[in-house]
């Protein structure tokens, strides 16, 4: 039995800060796909493993999970445009968008803090999400952006000021 609601469950869960990536891939017809997502996380160092969670209903995980790979770029401060460009309903999500293709091929969009390739390891299904978990093969910094991370915070992005 629970004593709460799901709106209740959102609102509680939203007082935990969160970072924002989004998922990229190339479908299998060729589209890049991409998705704003909150619940990356890093799972293991020794194999290097990623993991984050689309929900069931995700077209975009569902348009690239065949494709067994996919880039994590994670978000700086400035890209809030591009978080909310890849959480809404859209025909094209990269219009307006620069990227170029990462070393597996995937989306790597410009200005992001962080590229991290991945093959896909597993996908297991938990309530209604997927747990996706990658492996690690290539990762980039690139230089010239801002270096202040995004975050996430109930319902917002939030400015965080991060050390050096
Ligand atoms: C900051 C932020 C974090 C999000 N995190 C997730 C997430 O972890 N998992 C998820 O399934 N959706 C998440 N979403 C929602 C998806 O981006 C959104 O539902 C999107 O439209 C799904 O697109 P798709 O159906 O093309 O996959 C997040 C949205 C925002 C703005």
């Amino acid at each position: 039995m629970t004593t709460f609601d799901s709106r209740q469950f959102r609102d509680v869960l939203g007082h935990v800060p969160t970072s924002v990536v989004v998922v990229t891939g190339i479908d299998s017809d060729g589209i890049p796909q991409g998705i704003t997502i909150g619940s990356f996380v890093s799972v293991s160092l020794e194999p290097p493993l990623v993991g984050f969670l689309p929900g069931t209903q995700s077209k975009t995980w569902n348009s690239l999970r065949g494709t067994g790979k996919f880039c994590v770029n994670v978000l700086a401060e400035n890209q809030a445009d591009v978080c909310w460009k890849f959480a809404k309903e859209s025909d094209d999500r990269f219009a307006d968008v620069e990227w170029s293709p990462s070393l597996n091929g995937a989306p790597a969009i410009a200005g992001s803090l962080a590229h991290i390739d991945c093959d896909l390891d597993s996908d297991v299904l938990y309530g209604d999400h997927f747990f996706v978990v990658g492996r690690v093969t290539h990762l980039h910094t690139p230089t010239g952006v801002s270096q202040n991370a995004m975050a996430f915070y109930r319902g917002k992005v939030v400015e965080v000021e991060f050390p050096e």
